[in-house]
């Protein structure tokens, strides 16, 4: 080989090697992508699903997904991200458990230059890079509005969500936003409105059958944060033997909801497309390890400053309209909603 063509060869494998070691891409052979998922829980059914198709998704685009549940506590979680960090990660996904305890791991994150997506709750007070969940307010908004059109006036429960949680003060938000006018002009009464520690369902179930107690029965609807905080309040009706009297909404479309949308013990569910949600962070935390451009459609604000976000829409789902949604979509299969055999009709009520 004549020498200058030999330089020039060296030359351009050595810049090669450098851009390889500074930004290893999805497809490097020294070194595949690694995102951290961090998760509050895996409690409630839907997280399952959102774990699995985050890294369904993430699998797909080269990299490789480490993952921790905390358990709903604040400094296993803390201590399992940073642990993340240590291990290595190009960028940090975060469902938190508590909106602000998680805030010194973003500020960790970025010191060893990771980035930070809060994934579907937002982290208050910190400088996140990106948003990515469901407009919860808007749930709160069909909620409240799916129930004034069966109930426009009377006694109304409102079971809110954990009060750690930003997505409880959205959704709550987003409900009054709706019935304030309603409360105002004396229509509707608010005898309950309390939020529910760790979005536990039997809190819910209790905070449920006091508003029995303190109305001696009069209540006309109920309106909660969540699915499973819906279940804890029917749970309590059915002891009161008033399952399936009182209108009661919840969001997540849980299969355990949906069923109930079926036998009438709850009339609205809010389905969230966890797909379209999981796959949208991994592609965007893909893209932001390998510095490419990702987009954006809200913005918007963490006590910190403005968070550059992603919302995706919420659909209200009732018994007349889980085919077109939730069944058409294969979020639920029709044989574990309706089991063996399928009802021609809606019974009264629906
Ligand atoms: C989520 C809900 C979920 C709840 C309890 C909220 O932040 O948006 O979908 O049911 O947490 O885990």
């Amino acid at each position: 080989m004549r020498k200058p063509v030999a330089l020039l060869l060296l030359l351009a494998m050595t810049l090669l090697s450098a851009c390889a070691t500074q930004n290893p891409g999805a497809n490097s052979p020294q070194r595949r992508i690694r995102i951290g998922f961090s998760m509050d829980t895996l409690a409630e059914e839907r997280w399952q699903r959102d774990r699995d198709l985050f890294v369904a998704r993430a699998r797909e685009l080269g990299a490789e997904v480490l993952i921790q549940a905390a358990a709903g506590d604040d400094d296993l979680q803390l201590s399992q991200a940073e642990n993340m960090l240590r291990r290595g990660i190009d960028v940090l996904v975060i469902v938190p458990h508590n909106a602000r305890a998680m805030a010194p791991v973003v500020t960790k994150a970025h010191e060893a230059g990771v980035k930070v997506i809060a994934y579907d709750r937002l982290i208050l007070d910190a400088d996140v890079d990106l948003y990515v969940s469901f407009d919860s307010e808007r749930v709160g908004e069909l909620q409240a509005q799916d129930m004034l059109r069966r109930v426009p006036k009377g006694n109304y429960v409102y079971v809110g969500g954990a009060p750690t949680d930003n997505n409880a003060s959205l959704l709550r938000a987003g409900v009054m936003k709706v019935l304030q006018p309603h409360i105002d002009r004396g229509d509707i009464r608010l005898v309950s409105d309390q939020f529910t520690p760790e979005w536990l369902p039997e809190r819910a179930g209790g905070q449920m059958a006091e508003a029995l107690t303190k109305t001696q029965g009069k209540i006309d609807a109920v309106i909660c944060a969540n699915d499973g905080t819906a279940g804890g309040v029917v749970q309590a009706l059915y002891q009161h033997g008033l399952a399936g009297r009182i209108p009661v909404a919840g969001q997540d479309a849980d299969l355990a909801a949906v069923r109930r949308l079926v036998d009438g013990t709850q009339v609205l569910t809010v389905y969230k497309p966890i797909r379209l949600l999981a796959t949208k962070a991994a592609e965007t935390a893909v893209a932001m390890a390998t510095g490419k451009e990702y987009v954006t459609n809200h913005t918007v604000n963490n006590g910190y400053g403005k968070v550059g976000a992603f919302l995706l829409p919420p659909v209200p789902v009732t018994f007349r309209t889980m085919r077109e949604t939730v069944i058409k979509d294969g979020f639920h299969q029709e044989s574990d909603i309706f089991g063996p055999a399928k009802p021609d009709q809606p019974s009264d009520g629906h």
